[in-house]
């Protein structure tokens, strides 16, 4: 299959073709048995990785920083700009030229909706975006459909809940666009209060995909009849009051009990962290949770995939 996505920069879902997420999956594919088998290898020795994180992450930036170094290349692993001439006042501009200089390419998260896209525009070589405020956050999105795929041996026919801070998460943002974009007769029940609703902007790009929807704020009313259920927590650092916060960040409350009356292949999933409590902890061992298993190794397999195909030809 020809590389479509050599050099192409990752800044939002929209971009990406079917045939680029076919693709990006059959790499994942190749990458899954490479770490099972081997370990990794020296593909990409002699390239360099910038990760560039202005907001913090757990799972994003060591999961990029494993995939390179997995495939034999170099990394540049700033997690947080603290220590570095941010701190003295140089632009992001400035610091993305800077980077381009000593990386091939440029994973960057930032707290700003658009700066990965903006920074895309300053260099002339691939840049991620590993999440960027309320808006994108692409290779979570494309592992999470990846882990659905697999479950299910498909996206046809599923019916997708999403819960939670749905107007301020972005997982749900960038996923609910690729899963509509890749699923044939799909249907997401989008769960949440009312003021975390999913943006009308989202609904208009699902809507005219093809694919419906509703909207409640009722979480049981949905579970019987979903085959996967994303939970997501609400998301503190978006909020300016935070008696706000605390009046919703517990709305959601997932446990096992809630679950008697689920489809026997359903799964769990969460992109984590679970900041309060809306995964009981008794999900965590649960065979039907994929959010501590499969979730996180899919996303490791994932962006050494999406590695690979923007660095090599
Ligand atoms: N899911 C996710 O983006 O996690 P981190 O914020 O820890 O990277």
């Amino acid at each position: 299959m020809k590389n479509s996505l050599f050099r192409k920069d990752i800044v939002t879902v929209e971009s990406l073709t079917t045939e680029d997420v076919e693709l990006i999956f059959e790499k994942t594919r190749e990458m899954e048995r490479l770490v099972k088998e081997k370990g990794g290898d020296d593909r990409l020795k002699g390239k360099i990785m910038a990760a560039l994180f202005y907001e913090p992450s757990t799972r994003t930036f060591s999961s990029f920083i494993a995939a390179m170094q997995k495939l034999g290349g170099g990394i540049i692993p700033l997690n947080g700009m603290k220590n570095t001439s941010v701190e003295k006042g140089e632009s992001f501009k400035h610091t993305i030229q800077v980077f381009s200089r000593y990386a091939d390419c440029l994973v960057v998260r930032h707290p700003e909706p658009g700066m990965p896209a903006m920074a895309a525009g300053y260099v002339d070589m691939p840049v991620i975006n590993a999440g960027d405020g309320i808006n994108e956050h692409p290779t979570q999105a494309l592992f999470d459909t990846y882990t659905i795929h697999k479950h299910f041996a498909g996206l046809d026919n599923l019916k997708v809940a999403l819960v939670g801070d749905l107007k301020n998460g972005r997982t749900v943002h960038s996923l609910s666009q690729v899963l509509a974009k890749m699923g044939k007769n799909l249907f997401f029940h989008f769960v949440s209060p009312a003021v975390l609703k999913m943006p009308e902007e989202i609904k208009k790009i699902i809507k005219s995909s093809g694919t419906n929807f509703s909207e409640t704020d009722n979480l049981s009313s949905v579970i019987s009849e979903s085959d996967v259920i994303y939970m997501t927590r609400v998301q503190k650092e978006r909020f300016t009051d935070i008696t706000e916060y605390e009046r919703l960040k517990s709305f959601y409350m997932l446990e096992k009990k809630m679950l008697n009356n689920a489809k026997k292949r359903v799964i769990i999933m969460h992109p984590l962290p679970i900041a309060a409590g809306e995964i009981s902890n008794d999900l965590d061992t649960d065979l039907r949770s994929v959010y501590l298993k499969e979730q996180l190794s899919n996303g490791l397999y994932l962006r050494m995939a999406l590695l690979d195909l923007i660095l090599r030809r």
